[in-house]
């Protein structure tokens, strides 16, 4: 069965472009009925639009408490059949009540080795830290922030002149690798979360299980 899921997305929409590419080179384990948006202005709108996935804007503003709005979006999700909600640059953090109620899997790519540097300006606490290595997480979401169980990960290098901008593009890089990969290991049932722990069945290429290029 192919795996139905709606991407929630607050701006550029690189990693949702990721997912649309990888469905165009072939992958056939999942489609994207609906991409939402709390941004009128998200380019990934304008990337579903180009693709012809129905593509919603959900105003945060319209609804006065902030579980009416999350209550707008499983609707639409509902109406979409959607059984994975993921996450990619959806710079809200949602309510327990909406991980409760949902019914599905939510998964989320954050840009760092989670459980570093969760939250926002995730390239930024790693710069001020001073980690010589970085990288991306998917993960299940949990009600917590950035917490839920690890799916895969990916590690970079980084370099003591990296800006913000330098590490931000070495990490996009290997998100737009390891969000489809993810996405694709939970559709064909591949993945297992055994408490904190997840199993994934079957091979995994190196560079996901958190070797350097
Ligand atoms: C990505 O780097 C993603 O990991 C990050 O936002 C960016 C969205 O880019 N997500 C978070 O920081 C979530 N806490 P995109 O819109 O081009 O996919």
């Amino acid at each position: 069965m192919v795996c139905r899921i709606g991407v929630l997305a607050s701006g550029r929409g690189s990693n949702l472009q990721a997912l649309i590419d990888a469905l165009k080179n072939g992958e056939d384990s999942y489609q994207i009925e609906v991409v939402i948006s709390d941004k009128e202005e998200a380019q990934a709108l304008i990337r579903a639009k180009k693709e012809q996935i129905p593509n919603i804007f959900i105003n945060p503003r319209e609804f006065s408490h902030k579980e009416e709005f999350e209550q707008a979006i499983l609707e639409v999700i509902r109406k979409h059949n959607c059984n994975l909600i993921c996450l990619a640059g959806f710079m809200r953090i949602l309510t327990p009540s909406f991980i409760n109620k949902a019914g599905v899997k939510i998964v989320n790519i954050h840009p760092s080795l989670l459980p570093a540097f969760p939250g926002l300006n995730a390239h930024q606490q790693a710069l001020d830290y001073g980690v010589k290595y970085s990288g991306c997480t998917v993960h299940f979401v949990d009600e917590g922030v950035d917490s839920g169980p690890i799916i895969l990960q990916a590690v970079v290098p980084v370099e003591v002149d990296d800006t913000v901008e330098t590490l931000s593009q070495r990490i996009l890089k290997e998100e737009h690798k390891l969000y489809p990969l993810a996405i694709k290991l939970i559709a064909e049932g591949k993945v297992k979360v055994e408490g904190r722990k997840v199993r994934i069945s079957g091979q995994v290429s190196k560079w996901a299980s958190g070797r350097v290029n």
